[in-house]
């Protein structure tokens, strides 16, 4: 039984490379593109963000994601362990542990939060199912979403449940059965997008919305609005987590990681993009406020469904598909920590079910951040974290602090402490291309941001 379930939860190997890129966009599609891209765009001011966010994807994250899916294969262990074990074969300190220590933490925080906002679609769904959407008006939508929050009871279950669903996939063995759903629902994740797209064609905002989200404006580009840029594309890709790393531990050698790695970049970013596109359109067409927060999508589309034929069914759809994007990205985060356990002698059910509940008590105090708490701002003596609610604290510290400092050591680890011939076993001809971005250019990248951030 323990043996089905460790074969079960852990595979020794993905079945295919198409069922890593699978676990892997699984990992990587989630609230970050759907929810937060479009939120934090809205606050930042579009296009130069955008920009600024697509080449960090492309110059720091894409070559951090190699680096970590070629340690994990290399390591063949939790993030931790990796770590250690690939440091140590290099003849360096095993103290490099600490970069998979800090991606497990970080993982960890990240779950406590996302599981609250993930539990926001189980209401919404239900919403949608019972047609409360259908000609709804943009103020009453915005009155539907701030009920939702001002009730610490509501958040706190769906909060329990989605943790629930977490820890049961993360605990046992329905991680194939995930795998084969993640291989449909992806897919339709992405069709809905489009027909949302095509219906905020319709509302006469498009272009509107096309030069907001890619006219750069980079007079209004502060130093903070790059430093966001770059949290998000590791958080987007699932970088600097150990997610990635733990996936990588279960792929073949014969898989092209540098080819694979692409492949997940650009279905997280055109997924990110698609969603920009759906909700721009609706925000201007309804002279809703861009820099709206958190609840952006959870205003906008509702309205938009409202509108649309067949709205209610579409909307049920959508916030099913979140709920499943939501989900294939939480049991990742908290594969880092449940591996390593698990490499300790703790059963995978054991290291699941304890560190869900944790994590399940850290968040509620992002619960509360949403209501009773709102006025709890521990770090408002810095004019930086003025008016920062927990919940925004635990953002911003493992998103634009936390991420980036690790990929920052995971590219000095593997541009300058590894053999480039042991890395280049592992990349082929990509090699050379790889290695001059992760040894110079990425790391100058993330010092130059914190640089200009600590100004
Ligand atoms: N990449 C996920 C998203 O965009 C979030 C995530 C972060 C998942 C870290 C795993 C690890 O929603
Ligand atoms: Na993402």
């Amino acid at each position: 039984m323990a043996e089905n379930n460790q074969r079960a939860g852990n595979p020794a190997q993905w079945s295919s490379r198409f069922a890593f890129i699978m676990a892997a966009v699984g990992s990587a599609v989630g609230l970050g593109n759907i929810w937060k891209f479009p939120y934090i765009t809205g606050e930042n001011g579009g296009g130069a963000f955008v920009l600024v966010y697509l080449a960090c994807i492309a110059v720091i994250g894409l070559p951090i994601m190699v680096a970590e899916v070629m340690l994990g294969r290399r390591g063949g262990k939790s993030p931790i362990g990796t770590m250690a074990m690939v440091a140590g074969n290099e003849g360096r300190s095993r103290g490099w542990a600490g970069v998979g220590i800090m991606a497990t933490l970080t993982a960890f925080i990240i779950l406590s939060f996302y599981s609250v906002i993930a539990g926001w679609t189980m209401p919404y769904i239900l919403a949608a199912v019972g047609g409360d959407f259908s000609n709804i008006a943009a103020e009453e939508s915005g009155a539907l979403f701030g009920g939702l929050l001002a009730s610490p009871g509501q958040l706190l279950l769906w909060h329990t449940v989605f943790m629930g669903l977490t820890v049961l996939v993360s605990a046992g063995g329905v991680r194939h059965g995930l795998e084969r759903a993640v291989t449909k629902l992806m897919p339709a994740l992405f069709v809905l997008l489009l027909i949302l797209v095509g219906y905020a064609m319709t509302t006469g905002y498009f272009g509107e919305a096309i030069g907001f989200l890619f006219r750069p404006d980079f007079s209004a580009l502060t130093a903070e609005a790059v430093l966001v840029a770059l949290g998000h594309a590791f958080f987007t890709l699932s970088l600097a987590s150990g997610a990635m790393m733990a996936y990588g531990a279960y792929l073949q050698k014969d898989v092209s990681i540098a080819r694979t790695s692409v492949v997940v970049a650009i279905m997280d970013t055109g997924v990110a993009l698609l969603a920009g596109l759906a909700i721009f359109p609706i925000v201007f067409a309804h002279g809703l406020e861009p820099g709206e927060g958190p609840g952006l999508i959870f205003v906008t589309l509702p309205v938009a469904f409202g509108q649309m034929p067949g709205g209610s069914f579409f909307a049920t759809l959508f916030f099913v598909l979140l709920l499943f994007a939501a989900w294939t990205s939480s049991i990742s985060m908290l594969e880092s920590l449940v591996s390593y356990l698990n490499e300790k002698g703790v059963s995978r059910v054991k290291a699941a079910v304890g560190g869900g509940l944790v994590a399940w008590l850290v968040g509620i105090t992002t619960v509360l951040s949403l209501n009773d708490w709102s006025g709890f701002t521990p770090l408002a003596m810095f004019e930086r974290f003025e008016g920062k609610t927990l919940f925004d604290l635990y953002d911003f510290l493992t998103a634009n602090i936390m991420m980036p400092l690790g990929a920052l050591m995971t590219a000095l680890f593997v541009g300058w402490k590894m053999k480039p011939a042991n890395s280049a076993v592992e990349l082929g001809r990509w090699h050379g291309l790889w290695f001059p971005v992760v040894r110079y250019l990425s790391p100058i990248a993330v010092l130059i941001v914190f640089y200009f951030n600590l100004k």
